[in-house]
């Protein structure tokens, strides 16, 4: 297959709420990201995927829709979205953009019409969502068609007095889900993407995208995701979209199925698909988690990392799309914590530990994602007040925890430790009161220790996160690591994480520990015509076995191959 524009990239994500403000309102516009375009460059960095910028009452921060075709005022206009697209292209940039397929907000004028027997539009767009009677209990009395749990934590249904009905929605209560069984949807929603497409988007991050079909049969089942989430069906609409839009242009389709198995996964994005180019899967993402918890449960549940999970993951998803298709790389995005301090540490180690994680994603073979402030390392939010706390499911889950039993600071420590706002937190720009990112109070408040941790000072330091992320990318791009081959060792070792890439001049070893716990490694063969490129530690002892608390070293080797083919 020849190489696609996609394979060669590296993507920076935005949240575009808390990267930028440039019209002192405390909230991050499209005017921002045109700012910061030169400085993701300069990272060495082509592609920016911003997360929504349509209009919303953002409910979900903008994945809840009021206008698809329109540029929430919070961001700007059509004129500053087209001015991105323009400066980014002359930039040699692409811009994707996340579009969101599954539902719409309640506001938006389908729903309003849908929910309203005295509109016009009723008859028309009532089938739109998805609709149940209530269920008689057995005394008699009306309840909630079935006991399905949102991935935000309360019911999937809301009940709707003028219809005597409930809608679904498997997020918020004011995101109702599309009915992708009905054309009109699907013609609806093409039309929406043909916009986006027409004005010179370079492609799309499809979100919730493995939702859009349900069981329509509404069987009784708590939580019941499988009734609402990878079923078959959903296949059809993701290649329907495909063939009909995504294929006759060079766009970059990047889709989510957060379990997805090897099967599936090449379903969705193997060469011969017809669904995306990439799969987010979220293997990797939750790793620690103590299953025995059942006051804070699931991913709110802290437990100790397992490191031979996370390497297994990253192994197999190598494997899988090993000469089938393609891997994307990503740590983490503005749904998991911050990865300093989810797999590192963000306190004592809090550099070292950025640097290990960084020598440990980025020498993969694959398209990586960074995510804003990772090149910094910024941490998970130091809040203390329920309040300071912005998304939606924080609310909902906080009232479960209670009701789980939790104390108030237990519920917090689990929100601080595992939210999404963790990753959502003003971009710390410099030192000053609102971090750079604003002149005014920011939307949500920046973390305290912007004043150490920030892209200015790291700039200045020869030895920083920042120069790391910069020297790491770059590096990236000259090795065309992006087509490397990897092998991975000791995958049963419970501290080390190990593998050997292909570039076009070197083989690269990075060895890390990926602990708070000394290591030891036994190198022997493995350096063998190996020298120590960089390490995370002042005076790395190249051929010692001893490895400090998250201690991680590069070794290379120049080669003579002209093709990368080693394994
Ligand atoms: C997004 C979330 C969002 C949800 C509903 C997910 O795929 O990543 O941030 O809340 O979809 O749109």
């Amino acid at each position: 297959m020849p190489t696609r524009w996609w394979q060669d990239t590296i993507i920076y994500q935005v949240y575009l709420r808390s990267f930028q403000d440039t019209n002192a309102d405390g909230i991050g516009d499209l005017q921002g990201v045109i700012k910061r375009l030169d400085y993701v460059r300069d990272l060495g960095i082509d592609t920016v995927w911003i997360s929504p910028h349509f209009d919303s009452p953002m409910d979900d921060n903008g994945y809840d829709v009021r206008d698809f075709c329109n540029v929430s005022p919070d961001y700007g206009t059509l004129d500053d979205f087209k001015a991105l697209l323009s400066e980014a292209h002359a930039r040699n940039m692409k811009i994707i953009i996340d579009m969101i397929v599954n539902h719409t907000s309640d506001e938006h004028p389908w729903f309003l019409a849908a929910k309203d027997p005295t509109h016009p539009d009723h008859t028309t767009f009532r089938d739109f969502y998805i609709w149940q009677p209530p269920r008689m209990n057995d005394q008699g009395n009306p309840e909630r068609p079935t006991s399905w749990v949102s991935w935000f934590g309360g019911s999937t249904w809301t009940y709707n007095p003028p219809t005597n009905d409930y809608y679904l929605h498997i997020f918020s209560a004011k995101m109702p889900d599309l009915n992708w069984r009905n054309p009109a949807v699907r013609v609806a929603m093409k039309a929406v993407i043909q916009f986006w497409i027409d004005l010179g988007v370079d492609g799309f991050r499809l979100d919730a995208s493995n939702h859009l079909e349900k069981n329509w049969d509404f069987p009784e089942a708590n939580p019941g995701y499988e009734h609402f989430s990878n079923l078959p069906k959903h296949h059809e609409y993701l290649e329907e979209l495909s063939r009909a839009l995504f294929e006759p242009y060079d766009l970059l389709i990047i889709g989510e199925a957060g379990s997805a198995s090897r099967e599936e996964a090449l379903r969705y994005a193997g060469y011969d698909s017809h669904e995306f180019n990439l799969l987010i899967h979220f293997e990797h993402c939750w790793a620690d988690i103590d299953e025995a918890n059942n006051v804070t449960p699931g991913k709110w549940a802290k437990g100790s990392v397992d490191v031979t999970k996370i390497k297994r993951s990253f192994a197999k998803w190598q494997q899988v799309f090993a000469n089938q298709g393609w891997n994307v790389l990503y740590w983490h995005n503005h749904d998991q914590p911050r990865i300093v301090s989810h797999y590192g540490d963000d306190a004592i180690h809090h550099r070292r530990s950025a640097l290990m994680l960084a020598y440990c994603l980025y020498l993969l073979p694959g398209t990586p994602i960074v995510y804003y402030g990772e090149e910094i390392g910024m941490t998970n939010v130091d809040y203390t007040d329920l309040s300071d706390f912005r998304d939606v499911e924080v609310f909902t889950e906080y009232g479960n925890f209670k009701q789980n039993g939790a104390h108030h600071e237990t519920a917090m420590q689990a929100l601080r430790d595992r939210c999404r706002d963790n990753a959502r937190t003003p971009m710390q720009w410099d030192d000053s009161p609102h971090a750079g990112f604003s002149t005014a109070t920011p939307w949500m408040k920046v973390n305290g220790n912007h004043s150490d941790i920030n892209v200015k000072t790291q700039q200045k330091q020869p030895d920083s996160i920042w120069q790391t992320y910069k020297t790491l990318l770059h590096l990236r791009k000259h090795e065309r690591l992006n087509h490397g081959k990897v092998t991975f060792y000791t995958l049963d070792h419970e501290q080390a994480f190990v593998y050997c890439v292909t570039g076009k001049t070197h083989d690269y070893l990075v060895i890390a520990n990926f602990t708070d716990k000394p290591m030891r490694y036994p190198l022997d063969s493995l350096i063998k015509d190996y020298t120590l490129y960089v390490a995370n530690v002042k005076n790395a002892q190249a051929k010692s076995p001893r490895f400090a608390p998250f201690e991680a070293r590069i070794y290379r080797h120049q080669h003579n191959r002209t093709s990368s083919a080693m394994i």
